[in-house]
C-alpha cells in the first residue's frame, strides 16, 4: 500500500483495479452510497425537481420530510432559478399603496389566480407562487398563470417544501400578507395519495411558517381551510363554534391540522392568523377534479354523468359558492386583519352562499344553461369521506368582515358555463376530454 493511503481507499480506478479482491466490492459499495448521500441532499434542496430540462416530467423522489410521493411535479417552463427581478416588479407594481404588499400562495389554483387578480386590478401589489402540479390538467394552471403575468402578476415556480424559494422571495419581497392558499384539495384522491396531503397541507404549511415567523416583520396569515372540517356533523347549519374534531375524510383531517397549527403559530409568534372555510366553491377557470366540470363535459359530449347517492337514495346536497363572493370573502379577511403582534387574533369564518341545493338541482341547472340534457346515472356513494350535506352559517363573517354572498346558482352556473363552453371549445383541450378525476 502506498503511503498517501489516508482511512479511505482511493477512488482512482486506475489504482483500484491492482488492488485485493476483497478491497474491490468495497469500493463499488462505498462510491455507491456517496453517490445516494449526494443525490439525497440534492433532492431535499428542490435541485433534482428543479434541473431538468424544460418540458420533462420527473419525480419527486423524497420530501424534506423523508416521504415518498408519487406524484409527479411539472417543470414546463421552470426557471433553475427564482428570477428576482421580476419577484421585486410584482411586489412594487403597486408601490403608491405600501399598507400591503401580498403573497398569494397557489396563485396557479382556483381560488389564488381570481384572488390575485382581483387585488392587482384594486391597486395592491401581489406576488405569487405555485408548483403546478399535475394533480389536475396543469394547462389550465400555466392559461391562469398567463393572464396573471399579462396583467402584471407574477408567479413563482416553487413548492411550499422548498424552504430555499421562500426564503428568497422573502428576502426580496417585505410581505404584509400572506394568503396562503396552495394546497392538495380533492377528498376522495386523498385516499390514493395521502403522501400528497402530508406534504402540501401539512409538511408545506409548516415550512411556511417557519420562515414567516423569522421575518423581521412578521406578516399577518389568511389561509383556506375548508367547509370539510364539519366532517360527520349533523346539526345544520354548521357554525364556527360547532365541534370539528370528527372528519370524515383525510383531507378534511389535513385542513384541521392547519387550523390547529395555525393556532400553534398564533399562540407562540404572535402572528394575527385567519382560518376561511371555503364550501364548495365554483366558477370560471374552476378545478376540474370537481364534480360540475365532468358533469358539463360528459354532457356535452352525450356521455352519462354519475350521481352519488347516500343511505336510502338520499341526494347530497351542497352549499355551493360562486367565486366570485369566495373572493370577495378572502379580500375582506385580508382587509380587516389586525395585526400581527402582542395579542394578535386568531380567526375563523365560514364562507358559503347559504343557500344549499341538491345535486339534482345542481345538474339541472348546468343543463338549462348549456341547453342540452344530462343522461343521469344515480349510483351510491362510495365510503371515501365525502359527506352528505353541507351548509354554511356565514353571520360571523357578515358581522365581522361585511361578507354577503350575491351570485345565485343559476347566475354563477350561467357564468361558469359560458367560460367553459369558449374555453373548451372544439375538444381543443384534448387533455381535459381525457382527464378522468381520482
Ligand atoms: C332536489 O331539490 C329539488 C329542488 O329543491 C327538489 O324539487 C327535489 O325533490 C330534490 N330531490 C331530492 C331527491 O332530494
Amino acid at each position: 500500500m502506498g503511503s498517501d493511503d489516508g482511512p479511505f481507499p482511493r477512488m482512482d480506478p486506475l489504482h483500484w483495479r491492482r488492488r485485493s479482491s476483497l478491497l474491490k466490492p468495497a469500493l463499488i459499495i462505498l462510491t455507491f452510497l456517496t453517490g445516494c448521500v449526494i443525490l439525497y441532499m440534492y433532492a431535499d434542496a428542490g435541485i433534482v425537481q428543479g434541473g431538468a430540462s424544460p418540458g420533462e416530467y420527473v419525480e419527486v423522489p423524497k420530501t424534506a420530510s423523508g416521504m415518498y410521493v408519487d406524484r409527479k411535479v411539472p417543470t414546463l417552463e421552470i426557471a433553475k432559478t427564482v428570477d428576482e427581478e421580476k419577484v421585486l416588479q410584482s411586489c412594487q407594481s403597486h408601490a403608491a399603496d405600501s399598507t400591503m404588499i401580498v403573497l398569494v400562495t397557489g396563485a396557479g389554483g382556483f381560488v389564488g389566480y381570481h384572488t390575485s387578480m382581483a387585488l392587482h386590478e384594486r391597486g395592491t401589489s401581489v406576488l405569487g407562487l405555485d408548483n403546478f402540479n399535475d394533480y389536475y390538467p396543469p394547462t389550465l394552471k400555466r392559461d391562469r398563470q398567463l393572464n396573471l403575468m399579462e396583467a402584471g402578476v407574477h408567479v413563482v415556480d416553487g413548492d411550499l417544501n422548498d424552504q430555499s424559494v421562500l426564503e428568497v422571495i422573502f428576502s426580496v419581497c417585505q410581505f404584509t400578507h400572506v394568503l396562503h392558499l396552495a394546497a392538495q384539495a380533492g377528498v376522495r384522491y386523498a385516499v390514493k395519495n395521502p403522501g400528497a396531503y402530508v406534504h402540501s397541507n401539512v409538511a408545506g404549511f409548516v415550512t411556511l411558517m417557519e420562515v414567516i415567523r423569522a421575518q423581521p416583520s412578521v406578516p399577518v396569515v389568511v389561509f383556506a381551510s375548508s367547509s370539510s372540517v364539519y366532517g360527520t356533523n349533523k346539526k345544520t347549519p354548521f357554525s364556527e363554534d360547532d365541534r370539528t374534531d370528527n372528519p370524515a375524510s383525510l383531507y378534511a383531517a389535513t385542513k384541521k391540522a392547519d387550523e390547529m397549527l395555525a393556532h400553534t403559530y398564533n399562540n407562540i409568534y404572535s402572528i394575527s392568523m385567519t382560518a376561511l372555510r371555503f364550501f364548495t366553491v365554483y366558477g370560471p377557470y374552476g378545478r376540474p377534479d370537481m364534480a360540475y366540470f365532468s358533469f358539463a363535459n360528459n354532457i356535452m359530449l352525450d356521455k352519462p354523468i354519475k350521481i352519488f347517492q347516500g343511505p336510502g337514495g338520499i341526494e347530497l346536497g351542497r352549499d355551493f359558492t360562486f367565486i366570485s363572493d369566495i373572493v370577495a370573502g378572502a379580500i375582506a379577511a385580508l382587509d380587516k386583519a389586525a395585526p400581527t403582534g402582542k395579542g394578535a387574533p386568531f380567526k375563523i369564518y365560514n364562507l358559503g352562499n347559504t343557500h344549499p341545493v341538491n345535486v339534482t338541482a345542481f345538474v339541472n341547472t348546468i343543463e338549462h344553461h348549456l341547453g342540452k340534457k344530462a343522461i343521469k346515472k344515480y349510483v351510491p356513494m362510495p365510503a371515501t369521506g365525502d359527506v352528505l350535506f353541507t351548509h354554511a352559517d356565514v353571520s360571523k363573517a357578515q358581522r365581522e368582515l361585511g361578507y354577503t354572498p350575491t351570485t345565485s346558482l343559476s347566475e354563477g352556473i350561467r357564468q361558469f358555463v359560458e367560460w367553459y363552453k369558449v374555453y373548451y371549445k372544439d375538444g381543443q383541450h384534448k387533455e381535459q376530454q381525457e382527464y378522468v378525476p381520482a
